[in-house]
């Protein structure tokens, strides 16, 4: 059964950073179109101001004549002086921002081809800011100095650290994700205990903004974030996936594993660039449970791309004839059949051993007798399933798969024979009683029939020409062998002897 959730196909797609810059697009004409007006209108009051100055003030002397001559006419500079600040301010403001679009949102864009963090831009606008303040403040106020009012203002500075105390940590917070750039607009990140996971819209001086995959938005404050362990899958990164199935025990592993890479291999979102890994997890109580790894082009879309690799297994476990596992039982009463194949069927493995060339002459009920005392094996690819050197009291059939026949020279496997279906090897271990010559290595999943001493001292005695065809095939192999290890060795047909050798083994009498 394939865990986690059932694939939904309903499941909203989210606003990418990009598609959210399309969208927003009525909205910054908008905002230039209210900027302009706001712009204008303070400009235009600035100028009034500045070009009214003594008839405002016279107006304003007439309007407060309960006040001492002497103080009403100060008040009423002040009161001018307190509007030109205020103006003058808000034009300062409004200025930097234009500054601000100018340098960050055309004149960098243009250079570098991506936008300025939304802390650098904060930044610039507090610095300019701020310059242009006092600035304008000492031009309107040149017997007040200001920097002094801050610095030595002690209660002023403990109010102020106080106040700023958060809104402080998260900006030095800020800045220091902004230096040492661990993720930036675009990758998704899955911050802190409670897991917060999403694609990073924006960075700002107070906090990360992330659209998590239900479309909402979460703010994690800068300085949380500097707290907190952050998994972070950056955007150009390639960045795997694990998703979880499992099948019947008895379903074959290299089967599975070659079935699922390759329909997992062609889903979309999965990367060419490096082919899927599937491997066997764990070997459960009734299932085979496996993990399927595979590296996405676009990893924000991974929940739709782990369905879709859930319903790609599948599918293509339905086309191989695989099955998921479920809970299962199953009792074993133990019989007597001597064949232990993986679908005991006995039919097959007659069938199998008639086509042998060696066991040709043998009649159908001499056939069948060998393959009821033949027992099945089952090798994974890359398996060694007989190693020289070994003895060997059995031979062995291919029935269903390939292996290669290897010896070693100078330490490195030589592969001098390859063996298919029908085809048989171990023989000569068998007949001579001498130690394996060779390894052999199945090169695919292979399921091989052993057939022991006794059984074939039985099919001899019934068949003694059988044991002559036998002895010309091990003299043939052994001669290849020989050629193999030493070239220059004379070629002699030692069939005679070894005949005479499985004679003696197997004590039959001519
Ligand atoms: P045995 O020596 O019992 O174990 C290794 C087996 O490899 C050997 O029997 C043969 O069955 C097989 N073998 C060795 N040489 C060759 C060859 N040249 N061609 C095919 N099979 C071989």
């Amino acid at each position: 059964m394939v865990k986690e959730d059932v694939i939904k196909s309903s499941e909203p797609t989210l606003a990418q950073p990009k598609v959210a810059s399309v969208v927003n697009r009525p909205r910054s004409k908008n905002s230039l179109i209210i900027f302009t007006v706001a712009a204008a209108s303070v400009l235009l009051a600035t100028y009034l101001v500045f070009h009214f100055e003594p008839q405002l003030m016279k107006f304003l002397e007439t309007r407060m004549p309960e006040a001492v001559p002497g103080d009403s006419m100060i008040s009423a500079v002040a009161v001018i002086n307190i509007l030109k600040l205020a103006l003058l301010a808000v034009l300062a403001y409004l200025f930097v921002r234009a500054l601000n679009s100018l340098i960050f949102g055309l004149a960098f864009r243009f250079r570098s081809g991506f936008e300025a963090p939304t802390l650098v831009r904060n930044i610039f606008s507090i610095v300019a800011f701020t310059i242009l303040f006092f600035l304008i403040f000492s031009r309107i106020y040149p017997g007040v100095n200001l920097g002094a009012l801050f610095t030595t203002s002690a209660i002023f500075g403990v109010i102020l650290g106080l106040a700023l105390q958060d809104t402080l940590g998260n900006f030095f917070a800020g800045i220091s994700l902004q230096a040492d750039r661990p993720f930036q607009v675009g990758d998704v990140i899955t911050v802190g205990a409670q897991k917060h996971s999403g694609i990073i819209e924006e960075i700002t001086w107070r906090a990360i903004k992330i659209r998590t995959f239900q479309n909402h938005v979460v703010l994690i404050n800068n300085s949380t974030a500097a707290k907190e362990p952050i998994e972070v899958c950056p955007r150009e990164n390639l960045n795997a996936r694990l998703v979880f199935f499992n099948t019947l025990i008895t379903d074959s592993p290299a089967k599975t594993i070659h079935v699922v890479r390759e329909a997992v291999r062609e889903a979309d979102n999965v990367s060419p660039k490096i082919s899927p890994i599937v491997r066997i997890r764990n070997l459960g109580e009734s299932a085979v449970e496996y993990e399927v790894k595979y590296w996405l082009d676009d990893y924000a879309k991974f929940n739709d791309t782990d369905a879709l690799v859930r319903q790609r297994i599948w599918y293509a476990f339905r086309r191989a004839g695989l099955n998921f596992a479920y809970p299962t039982r199953t009792l074993h009463v133990e019989r007597k059949p001597k064949i232990a194949g993986p679908d005991g069927a006995g039919g097959a493995i007659v069938e199998r051993l008639s086509a042998v060339d060696i066991f040709a002459p043998l009649s159908v009920e001499e056939t069948a007798m060998l393959a009821q005392s033949a027992m099945s094996h089952i090798f994974a690819p890359g398996e060694t399933v007989i190693r020289a050197g070994d003895p060997g009291s059995s031979m062995f059939v291919v029935h269903k798969g390939r292996v290669c026949v290897q010896i070693s020279e100078n330490g490195r496997p030589l592969t001098v024979a390859t063996l298919n279906n029908g085809d048989f090897f171990g023989e000569m271990a068998l007949f001579t009683g001498e130690p394996r010559t060779a390894n052999i290595v199945a090169l695919e999943e292979t399921e091989v029939l052993e057939i022991g001493h006794e059984a074939m001292k039985q099919v001899f005695q019934t068949n003694p020409d059988l044991v002559e065809s036998l002895s010309h095939i091990i003299a043939e192999r052994r001669q290849a062998l020989a050629a193999r290890i030493d070239s220059s060795s004379p070629q002699i047909d030692e069939s005679a002897g070894i005949l005479s050798a499985i004679r003696r083994f197997f004590g039959i009498i001519r």
